[in-house]
């Protein structure tokens, strides 16, 4: 049998791209903002996760310029080897202090940071308890580790984690949970003080994956810890820099000796190069500006509120969501590329999310927001999401 048999015989994406309904890999030819531009055409931007809007930011852009000047372009190297700057060591620390923890560790990606950390920690005497609606990477990461067993619970459901806990309960195995902070699709948050309390009858350890809470809970952003007043309960907080951050990596945060055990372990960082000079200094720009500017999470949060009363008011569904991550749910697969196509010709960019990364009949136009989006971008995205929902009987 030909090895490339099954790429010669998926047919699904093709066959959307015939019908000119192929939402993917769109050529965006600006930068990443509340507006964009493919093929000379404009866009409202509602399908970003720069919370913060700061990706365009002069200071940010600046400091990236200037650490490419004094490191260059790359590192081409591990930490572990010849690839740690006295800026990642700085940058390490500041996160560290900034959710409250002893210590942190960079790495390439938010995905090889939950790799890393999650692979590197779990062996074969431990359970990881994970949530159904984690992020693909959680489970990637459950995959790569040698835990004994992995255990799904169900959605936010902490009753059903205790169950599965309870299972094992008086051996000698070491638990870990992982939960996302805020849901990547969903847009929910985390039950944690339920999640903190079930943990601690059992003594298992946490994780909370915050790639899309950092910069977006807690005052200054600080995460979904931070915002239940339950840092000290939390073990490990893991965040991206592709999100509030406005670039590219990612750290897990937690006890001196835990990171210190993951930098002479942990396989994504010690056989992977290290973040590059210009990504290092937009975390640590993007980080100063969070802390000085808190106006921007407070204003994301006015817009997150007036878009999930107005969506909704309009007779949409957005499901169980409670942050600036709002889906339209749309449900069979049909409508929903009908609905991104009718509202992209409109000049919106939203993304639609159809099976695998949700269940069968589940499908939804995930909708993002910017601190940065102004009134009438958001004013115009309304009606014409008023208008395409009534046009195809979604509301
Ligand atoms: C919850 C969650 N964790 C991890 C990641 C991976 O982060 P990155 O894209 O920075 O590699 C993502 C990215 O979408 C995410 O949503």
């Amino acid at each position: 049998m030909d090895f490339f048999n099954k790429c010669y015989a998926f047919q699904d994406a093709k066959k959307i791209m015939e019908m000119g309904l192929y939402p993917y890999f769109r050529e965006i030819s600006s930068a990443q903002d509340t507006e964009v531009y493919i093929k000379g055409k404009k866009y409202i931007m509602l399908g970003s996760n720069s919370y913060l809007g700061l990706t365009t930011h002069p200071e940010v852009k600046e400091a990236a310029i200037k650490a490419i000047e004094k490191y260059g372009t790359g590192n081409a190297g591990s930490r572990f080897l010849n690839g740690t700057l006295d800026i990642h060591e700085d940058l390490e620390k500041k996160l560290a202090e900034f959710v409250g923890k002893e210590a942190a560790l960079l790495y390439g990606t938010g995905y090889q940071t939950n790799v890393g950390a999650i692979g590197g920690l779990a062996g074969p005497r431990d359970i990881i308890f994970i949530d159904r609606m984690d992020h693909a990477s959680i489970y990637d990461a459950c995959r790569f580790s040698f835990a004994k067993k992995v255990v799904k619970y169900n959605h936010n459901d902490m009753d059903n984690l205790e169950k599965q806990i309870e299972k094992f309960a008086g051996e000698d195995y070491g638990l870990f949970i992982v939960s996302d902070g805020i849901f990547s699709m969903e847009g929910d948050i985390v039950k944690l003080n339920k999640l903190v309390e079930v943990a601690q009858k059992y003594g298992v350890r946490i994780m909370l994956d915050d790639a899309h809470s950092t910069g977006v809970l807690g005052e200054l952003g600080q995460g979904t810890a931070h915002h239940f007043g339950l840092t000290d309960k939390v073990d490990l907080i893991m965040m991206t820099f592709s999100k509030s951050f406005a670039s590219l990596g990612g750290a897990v945060c937690g006890e001196a000796d835990v990171i210190h055990f993951l930098r002479h372990h942990s396989r994504a960082a010690i056989f992977s190069a290290s973040m590059p000079p210009a990504a290092v200094a937009t975390v640590a720009k993007s980080l100063e500006i969070m802390k000085r500017e808190p106006e921007r999470i407070k204003r994301l949060w006015e817009i997150t509120h007036k878009m999930a009363k107005e969506i909704t008011s309009m007779g949409f569904d957005i499901g169980i969501s409670e942050t600036p991550i709002i889906p339209i749910i749309t449900k069979d697969m049909h409508t929903t590329f009908k609905f991104w196509k009718m509202v992209t010709e409109r000049g919106l960019f939203v993304n639609p999310v159809v099976p695998p990364a949700v269940p069968d009949g589940s499908c939804l136009i995930r909708t993002s927001y910017m601190a940065t989006h102004t009134d009438s971008q958001l004013d115009y995205a309304l009606s014409v999401f008023k208008e395409v929902g009534k046009a195809l009987g979604v509301i």
